[in-house]
């Protein structure tokens, strides 16, 4: 997967790149990052790429030239995300979907927000990774690259699985253990250490509801089909 990004702060992308489980993703040529300077798209002397909102109130607004050029030089665009708080709601499933492009580009919106006509032109799809305001779209796209990173084939160690992860069946994932067996008095419980893979998957199954129910209620009706929540309350 290719994945470029079009920002005002490239630095800002050099550690996520550079470490862990991205950096082998690249080094292992699963994912290929592109990081474009808007600045460099500037218009004249100055690189100018915002200005004041027609119609007045406060703040800055990105400038459609320079994100037009920028998109329009690099080698290929794929699909066009924008990261704005004003987006759908970023989730495990957008994710997955994601991952299966072969080259995506995310613009990175700052200021008080971007130009109508980027997206009108050229974004395929506003995404928002929380309901809060960041001071600007980097942190999003590196949230989203890094959870569609880990979903490409082969970047995950193969004794890694994503079938367990939190949000993968709509639950949140269940506790872990691993030695020693007892720490500062508190024991592993002992299905995990018991071999019985139905009882171990069984009880995984249920501490993952019952934490969802207790964090994430919102999440349980989604994940259960109708019935098979009954008497789990
Ligand atoms: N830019 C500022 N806040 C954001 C958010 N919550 N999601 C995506 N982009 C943003």
């Amino acid at each position: 997967m290719i994945v470029n990004v079009i920002t005002l702060f490239p630095d800002m992308f050099s550690g996520v790149f550079s470490e862990s489980i991205l950096s082998r993703a690249i080094q292992g040529g699963h994912m290929n990052a592109r990081v474009v300077h808007l600045r460099e798209y500037g218009l004249g002397s100055h690189r100018v790429v915002d200005d004041t909102p027609y119609g007045g109130g406060g703040g800055m607004i990105l400038k459609p030239e320079p994100i037009a050029a920028a998109l329009e030089d690099l080698p290929e665009r794929g699909h066009v995300i924008l990261t704005t708080p004003r987006g759908k709601l970023f989730r495990q499933a957008d994710a997955l979907r994601l991952s299966s492009h072969d080259v995506i580009t995310l613009i990175c919106g700052h200021y008080e927000g971007v130009d109508e006509r980027v997206s009108e032109l050229f974004v395929h799809e506003e995404l928002s990774i929380g309901d809060y305001v960041l001071t600007g779209g980097e942190l999003p796209a590196m949230v989203i690259i890094d959870a569609v990173a880990r979903l490409i084939p082969g970047v995950l160690g193969h004794d890694t699985t994503i079938s367990g992860d939190s949000h993968y069946h709509g639950l949140l994932e269940h506790p872990h253990y691993t030695r020693p067996r007892e720490f500062r008095g508190l024991a592993v419980p002992e299905v995990l250490l018991s071999g019985n893979h139905e009882q171990i998957r069984a009880w995984r199954r249920d501490m993952a509801f019952r934490k969802t129910r207790e964090t994430r209620p919102d999440l349980i009706e989604k994940a259960l089909p109708e019935g098979e929540w009954e008497g789990k309350e």
